[in-house]
């Protein structure tokens, strides 16, 4: 057994939380070899459930769980973490669009930012899943300042997932074969899930998919996945969501396949010209606990009017939280 390391879950007894809690003790996320102390964070009104969830923590008796701490203390839920999953925000209703919750969610950041900053390991992995998590992984960055930038990272993993799932149903595959899946810019209506360097089973699968197709079906329904899952769910996805979030730490940490990459939401440095000052959606490989965005991906005409799109609402977004940054 490796030392153990220590990872927060903020909303940790919320929908997302308490799928999460779970998969992460049992080992999920980072290997059955790697022990874990649970960092839980709640807003004291939760602390009564958030101790529930503990209770059913050590009810589980995993061999991978060294410790649970629970409180409603920032600083003590960041002291010294090596990874953080930044769930606890207010989730969207039916009729809302994720950055409706910008205003609602962003002092929520602005603060763990600065706990972070303070109190966490130099070396954090930042995963921000609370929404709209581009613009909220850019606000909790720009609060801490001694962390690297490049260490705060937005979720777009469930897009992913999503579009992998929706291609494989469409093509008679299976979701493990379908490779090199794109999302580009913001988890949000307007990104870009792009299909043109799709592989299944080894071949291209862009030609057997018709453009009709892909404009008026396949891009819409992934855009629009959460706005379907919480009109027949009542609630907003969440065993989904988690899975996504353990994907997204375990590929980060742990590496990706050779022949695949994921999409990440990662400070723009300028690739595939989009700007820095935001943190957008991009294809990336991971190896030895860090990502590179993948470089030199041709792309067409078609998907540049997209990327540039979902770029532009970044920017929008950044603007309406410039004094928090
Ligand atoms: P939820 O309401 O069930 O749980 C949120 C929890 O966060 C609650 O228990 C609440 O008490 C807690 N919380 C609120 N403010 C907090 C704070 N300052 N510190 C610590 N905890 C706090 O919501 P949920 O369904 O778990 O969703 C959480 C967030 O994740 C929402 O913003 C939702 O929109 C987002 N989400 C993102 C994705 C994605 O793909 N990026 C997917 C699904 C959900
Ligand atoms: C999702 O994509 O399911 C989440 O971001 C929740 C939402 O508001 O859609």
């Amino acid at each position: 057994m490796k030392k153990p390391v220590r990872v927060t879950i903020t909303g940790a007894a919320g929908q997302i939380g308490y799928q999460l809690a779970f998969r992460i003790a049992s080992g999920q996320m980072l290997g059955k070899d790697q022990p874990i102390i649970l960092q839980l964070l709640e807003i004291s009104p939760a602390l009564p459930a958030l101790n529930g969830v503990v209770m059913e923590l050590e009810d589980c008796a995993f061999s991978t769980l060294a410790n649970v701490i629970a409180t409603d203390d920032a600083n003590l839920a960041f002291k010294d973490s090596d990874y953080a999953l930044l769930v606890g925000a207010m989730p969207r209703g039916p009729g809302m669009e994720r950055n409706d919750l910008l205003e609602a969610n962003a002092k929520i950041f602005t603060h763990q930012g600065k706990a972070i900053n303070e109190n966490a390991d130099h070396q954090i992995k930042v995963l921000v899943v609370g929404n709209p998590a581009n613009t909220n992984a850019l606000i909790a960055s720009s609060n801490a300042p001694n962390i690297n930038p490049k260490n705060f990272t937005a979720m777009t993993r469930l897009d992913h997932n999503r579009a992998k799932a929706y291609l494989a149903k469409k093509i008679n595959s299976k979701s493990q074969d379908i490779k090199n899946m794109i999302i580009w810019g913001n988890h949000s209506a307007t990104q870009y899930p792009d299909i043109e360097h799709v592989k299944s089973a080894g071949s291209h699968i862009k030609n057997e998919l018709k453009l009709d197709w892909l404009e008026n079906d396949f891009i819409p329904a992934i855009q629009q996945r959460g706005a379907t899952i919480i009109k027949a769910r009542g609630a907003s996805s969440a065993a989904s969501a988690a899975s996504a979030a353990i994907d997204h730490m375990h590929d980060w940490v742990l590496g990706t396949p050779s022949d695949d990459w994921v999409s990440m939401g990662v400070p723009s440095d300028g690739s595939y010209n989009i700007a820095p000052g935001i943190i957008y959606s991009f294809p990336v490989r991971c190896s030895n606990g860090s990502y590179q965005i993948v470089q030199n991906l041709p792309i067409s005409d078609f998907s540049k009017k997209r990327m540039i799109n979902t770029e532009i609402e970044l920017r929008e977004e950044r603007a309406a939280v410039e004094d928090l940054l």
